[in-house]
């Protein structure tokens, strides 16, 4: 067993649902508004935390000490790395201002001099470290999470960083893209998946992009994708094999065709992840008028969905992303007679958190449903 320091992303109460579910014999130590501290049975380096999408980093927690030892603590784990060649390390604050760094690092500065550990850090005006420095330093140094707990402060070195470069390349390079349609971004994909809170076979049968099969695919699942329109069930695939070739992935271990989500499917699978149709592209403002007609539309597709689903008598569990509207007031327009018949159908809901952006005028409510 480990401990390991989470560093959340924007939207922390979802991260740490993933957390969650992907980790379910955890047991979280503390909690911040930015981070998350638990401890681990599982080996947490930088292959797993590239499945996670809601953290930004982790770190492994190597000390605890009070605030009189911070300099030495910190000036013993960094020697733990020294092999008399100048050392290139960061360090990286939370659970406090982040204007105390400078204070550290000057200090910690003099003691690795003192101690005699040729060193050099990299924070670049007294911030915490980014990920593409993260990048710069990896095979040579080491980056640091200082975490105040208390009255105690967490030294941890950092076992994973979000690898921004690979997700943008995931998300703009492959070849089928539909602005209109809508997409969404891989680490949502990655969210979804561990919030099934199962190891095997997941269905998306929304699958547009491919996102999702993209991103199952990566994380070792098997996958399955349909869709009702045969453009996206082609781009789709061209998008998969887009991974195949420039993640040097030889999988044979997915299928992608057209199929109407409201109808009987018999393939076998442990869970269905999507992000369903939005009804109007993300960054449109409605006027509240048409989008009562917009949120019918999508409410009867989705209790069509959920009627089959029924049917078909699964009891695996499901993790919708779907979408709700911002008005130009202020106000939020929600699925909400979708919700009233799963209720009704039998399906209990255990999760409901928003993933949003500013800028963007529909957001994603994500919902986890299970028929007992
Ligand atoms: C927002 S897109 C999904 C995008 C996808 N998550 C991605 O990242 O590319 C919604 C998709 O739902 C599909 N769709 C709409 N109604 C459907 C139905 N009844 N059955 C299956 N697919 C449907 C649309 O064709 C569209 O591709």
């Amino acid at each position: 067993m480990s401990t390991y320091i989470f560093i959340l992303g924007k939207h922390p109460e979802l991260s740490i649902a993933e957390l969650e579910s992907r980790y379910p014999k955890h047991k979280i130590l503390a909690k911040g508004g930015d981070f998350v501290v638990m401890d681990l049975s599982e080996l947490i380096d930088q292959k797993e935390f590239d499945q996670l999408g809601g953290c930004i980093k982790a770190a492994k927690l190597a000390k605890e000490v009070g605030k009189e030892e911070l300099v030495s603590g910190i000036s013993d784990v960094l020697f733990d790395h020294y092999h008399d060649v100048k050392l290139d390390y960061g360090l990286s604050l939370y659970g406090t201002s982040e204007s105390q760094l400078r204070t550290f690092l000057m200090k910690l500065k003099k003691k690795l001099r003192t101690d005699g550990i040729k060193s050099r850090f990299i924070n670049n005006d007294f911030k915490n470290i980014s990920s593409a420095q993260y990048k710069s330093i990896k095979r040579k140094g080491i980056e640091l999470v200082i975490l105040k707990n208390g009255n105690q402060f967490m030294i941890a070195e950092v076992v994973g960083v979000q690898d921004i470069d690979s997700y943008s390349k995931r998300d703009f390079d492959k070849p089928f893209r539909n602005m209109q349609m809508g997409m969404m971004p891989p680490k949502l994909a990655q969210i979804l998946i561990n919030l099934t809170g199962v190891k095997g076979c997941v269905w998306d049968p929304f699958c547009g992009s491919g996102t999702l099969v993209m991103e199952g695919l990566l994380m070792g699942r098997d996958m399955i994708g349909s869709d009702i329109n045969p453009k996206h069930v082609e781009g789709a695939k061209q998008n998969v094999e887009w991974l195949k070739n420039n993640y040097q992935l030889p999988i044979t271990n997915y299928e992608l065709f057209e199929h109407d989500a409201t109808e009987d499917f018999s393939g076998r699978f442990d869970a269905i992840a999507f992000e369903g149709d939005l009804g109007i592209p993300h960054n449109q403002f409605i006027h509240p008028d048409r989008l009562d007609e917009i949120v019918g539309d999508l409410d009867q597709l989705y209790i069509r969905f959920f009627e089959n689903l029924k049917a078909m008598k699964g009891t695996a569990p499901i993790v919708a992303a779907l979408p709700f509207f911002k008005l130009r007031d202020g106000d939020e327009i929600y699925l909400k007679n979708t919700l009233l018949a799963a209720e009704e159908l039998g399906f209990k809901r255990d999760l409901d958190l928003k993933y949003s952006r500013e800028d963007q005028a529909v957001g994603r409510d994500i919902y986890r449903f299970q028929l007992p």
